[in-house]
């Protein structure tokens, strides 16, 4: 049995990952901006689920939930980060908000997921963090200037 962080699981790959770890008995918080989240935390499950309804944006957000997971469940095993902004625009109409929320939610927010989680999963039998990421990262497409990773994979990441 697991303690799992998901940040972002109202719907999509995110929301099916908590049924599953559910399933296997897993105990799940879950974060995500969408009130509708609590019903995927309400469904049966052998595992528990902790919804925290809050935008990923926020930098407060990582200390927090690690905080709730750490004390209610005892530690971190698992960070799932699937949350994500998707932001296509011609090239004149990009805006610094525009940039600096992709930013905050692409690029930081998972960061300093993992700098809260860190002392957890270290201590962990079975650490584990996973990025969903997207074909983004291997070919640029037009408009999405924010939602581009780098290109190649730094030294050291694994590609699933
Ligand atoms: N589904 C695909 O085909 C696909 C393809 C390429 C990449 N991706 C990437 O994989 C990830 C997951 O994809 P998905 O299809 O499950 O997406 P999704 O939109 O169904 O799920 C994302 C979840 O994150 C939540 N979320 C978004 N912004 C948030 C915020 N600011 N604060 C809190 N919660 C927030 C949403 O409410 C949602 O529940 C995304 O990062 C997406 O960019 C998906």
């Amino acid at each position: 049995m697991a303690t799992v962080i998901v940040a972002g699981g109202a719907t999509g790959i995110g929301r099916a990952c908590v049924g599953l770890f559910r399933e296997r008995g897993d105990n799940v918080v879950l974060i995500d901006h969408r009130p509708e989240a609590q019903a995927v935390a309400d469904e049966s499950g052998k595992g528990e689920c902790l919804f925290l309804q809050r935008d990923l944006a926020d930098p407060a957000v990582p200390k927090e939930a690690v905080a709730l997971a750490v004390e209610r469940f005892g530690g971190v095993d698992t960070l799932l980060i699937t949350a994500a902004l998707m932001v296509s625009s011609a090239l004149e109409d990009w805006t610094n908000e525009m940039w600096d929320r992709t930013v905050a939610l692409n690029l930081k927010m998972p960061f300093f997921f993992t700098q809260a989680a860190a002392p957890y999963l270290k201590a962990s039998a079975n650490p584990s963090i996973v990025f969903t990421s997207s074909t983004g990262a291997i070919k640029g497409h037009a408009g999405m200037s924010a939602y581009q990773p780098p290109r190649r994979p730094c030294r050291g990441w694994r590609v699933v």
